[in-house]
């Protein structure tokens, strides 16, 4: 299998479930997936941010789905059941890392117990053959060191968000070799489970509380400073185009080669050029809109990772992923979105608008260090 343009084949007219349809990535992620012709069933609550994706796109009117709480097991179970997925792409979260210092509890049971109810619906659901579940970089022990995370370091989690992540992977991984063994595949099971970590997702429509890229283009939008709480934390920013590519391939994998993919991967920036600071994303965002300005809060900030860098050879070499975009092209087609959108909002216009979008990143040749 080549790249990213040879995934379609593996999803036309295949049933795909994805949870966290209503959320940003799973926005893209549904209508990415459809345009490739699988059945989409989407699982998960009202969107949760308002706007959002989901509802400027109406996003509803194209996607089946189904609003239901992957807290409640029975109804999850019933869901995946009725469907008869052949893959499954598990997103639904609360993905918030300020948000769970607030709502800690909440946090882990959807991200923790949620995950775990993903996975037991699936071992009782004959039809999957593959499932990718989603955490994030912040899974990793965070050592503040300058050298990327690689899928082997230790899982760890400072804040709430950052710890359910972790605990995320050791269930999948428990998942894995318990229940989904690369020694049992064929005999008594049939499914490929793997997880993916990837970075800060930027890309249009996310109107998520507290994430950087939202927060610039509230301000941009009503003509306010923006303001900024970390200025030096480092990120390895992405389109969010480019993490998807990521998980559709691994999920294409899965389905072509089983269980011998069936472990953690990073989907990340290549280039260490492209690991901004929070500061320098904020200068360019706003070079790119033309107008606007910031200013650093200077109040006390719960704890975050300052830097966090992935190391993906394992990706590159292994699944043949690569990044298509650098950052700056990522920030171009970010604020590309918006505008579109603050000039032209109706939802069928900015579906076919985020369409070519994600055709224009298909048709992007792969980038390649300078
Ligand atoms: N956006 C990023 O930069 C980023 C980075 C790393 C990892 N991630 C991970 O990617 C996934 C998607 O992130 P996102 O940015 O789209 O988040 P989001 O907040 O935009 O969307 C979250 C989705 O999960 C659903 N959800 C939340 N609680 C639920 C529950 N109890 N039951 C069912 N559904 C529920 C929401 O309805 C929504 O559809 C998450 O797992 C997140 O942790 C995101």
């Amino acid at each position: 299998m080549q790249g990213i343009e040879a995934v379609s084949e593996y999803y036309a007219g295949r049933r795909v479930l994805v949870t966290g349809y209503t959320g940003f990535k799973g926005s893209w992620l549904s209508l990415w997936l459809q345009k490739m012709g699988a059945k989409v069933l989407g699982v998960g609550l009202e969107p949760p941010s308002v706007p959002s994706m989901n509802k400027m796109l109406d996003l509803d009117s194209v996607i089946p789905g189904a609003r239901i709480d992957v807290n409640d097991y029975a109804a999850l179970a019933d869901a995946v059941q009725t469907f008869k997925p052949e893959v499954v792409f598990h997103l639904a979260a609360q993905a918030l890392v300020r948000l769970s210092y607030e709502m800690p509890l909440e946090t882990l049971h959807t991200n923790i117990m949620g995950t775990a109810h993903v996975l037991e619906a699936c071992r009782h659901c004959p039809s999957i053959r593959a499932v990718v579940i989603i955490t994030s970089d912040k899974c990793y022990r965070n050592n503040e060191w300058v050298w990327g995370y690689r899928e082997n370091d230790p899982m760890g989690g400072y804040d709430p968000y950052s710890a359910s992540k972790g605990c995320a992977e050791l269930i999948t991984s428990s998942y894995i070799k318990s229940f989904f063994n690369q020694e049992e595949y064929g005999k008594t099971h049939h499914v490929a489970l793997a997880s993916a970590r990837a970075g800060n997702a930027i890309g249009g429509g996310d109107w998520g509380k507290d994430r950087l890229i939202p927060d610039c283009f509230r301000s941009l939008h009503d003509r306010q400073l923006i303001h900024i709480r970390y200025p030096s934390a480092v990120r390895p920013w992405q389109h969010v185009l480019e993490c998807l590519s990521g998980y559709l391939l691994l999920g294409a994998r899965l389905l072509d080669e089983g269980p011998k993919f069936g472990c953690g991967w990073n989907f990340a920036p290549i280039d260490m050029g492209d690991v901004w600071s929070v500061e320098r994303v904020v200068q360019r965002i706003c070079d790119l809109w033309g107008t606007g300005g910031y200013e650093v809060d200077k109040g006390t900030q719960p704890h975050e990772a300052h830097m966090l860098c992935l190391d993906c050879t394992k990706a590159n070499i292994e699944l043949g992923w690569r990044p298509r975009y650098r950052v700056h092209q990522a920030l171009a087609e970010t604020v590309a979105w918006y505008k579109e959108w603050s000039e032209r909002p109706a939802p069928e216009h900015m579906r076919q608008f985020t369409l070519k979008q994600i055709q224009n990143y298909i048709d992007c040749s792969v980038n390649l260090p300078d």
